[in-house]
């Protein structure tokens, strides 16, 4: 059974908008996880634009919620990631100046500080996912790296879907990655810029083992309630 992470990043966002306290991402995780949801994605970024430490904090130490934290491969991270124990970590590329997370790492380039964050979350028992694009080569080096899963970047094979454009070649490269690695005994995952249809097209993918879905979902909450959302997407996910 393929399992649905929810990221509620962006219920966070809203409540910066005015900086009070509602709406209370620790309460949309709440019941995201009564809604259906397997996990809580969320993505602690530098700049803290929507999850701060204290909701990470609150939200971790609930020992009932399993936590995909989403985190820039760092010392300080680590730290955070280390001090606050999450069931799983994925490391993902990070910069200031980006509006979401625009492509997978670059593993050549990272590849000793990568290892050695991976080398210790491992030893703490903490899932390693690393936030890919479907790349051959990427998962060869992820592989290499000792991480149980990665996470395929799905925003191109998106943003192809919404425009109408052919698409046929992404998803040849995700289904051709996901078996690979799948081969390699890598777990395989999927996530960003997902909406119905995309979610439709990649549940035809089995071997992808899990989905994180973020924003669409908060934003199509505002019409349908995230309860009715969440098991909508947990229907055509299968
Ligand atoms: N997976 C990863 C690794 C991400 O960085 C993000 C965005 O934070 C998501 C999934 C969710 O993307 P979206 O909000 O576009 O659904």
């Amino acid at each position: 059974m393929r399992r649905l992470g929810i990221n509620i990043d962006h219920v966070a966002t809203i409540r910066n908008a005015r900086g009070e306290n509602h709406p209370d991402p620790y309460k949309a995780a709440l019941l995201a996880m009564k809604s259906g949801a397997d996990l809580i994605t969320i993505h602690l970024r530098e700049d803290r634009r929507h999850i701060n430490d204290k909701d990470a904090r609150k939200i971790i130490s609930n020992k009932n919620i399993p936590v995909n934290l989403e985190m820039a491969a760092n010392k300080k991270m680590l730290k955070i990631a280390l001090n606050n124990k999450p069931d799983f970590v994925c490391i993902v590329p990070e910069k200031r100046q980006e509006i979401t997370t625009e492509g997978g790492l670059n593993l050549k380039k990272n590849y000793k500080s990568i290892l050695k964050i991976i080398e210790i979350l491992n030893k703490s028992k903490i899932r390693t996912s690393l936030f890919i694009n479907p790349s051959i080569k990427d998962i060869k080096l992820s592989k290499m790296l000792g991480t149980n899963c990665i996470e395929i970047h799905t925003g191109k094979l998106s943003n192809l879907i919404k425009k109408n454009k052919n698409y046929s070649n992404e998803l040849k490269k995700i289904y051709n990655s996901t078996k690979y690695a799948t081969k390699l005994g890598v777990e395989v995952h999927a996530g960003h810029g997902m909406d119905y249809k995309t979610t439709r097209v990649l549940s035809k993918i089995k071997d992808i083992k899990e989905f994180n879905i973020g924003h669409f979902i908060i934003g199509e909450s505002v019409f349908n309630g995230l309860k009715k959302t969440i098991k909508y997407f947990k229907k055509i996910s299968k």
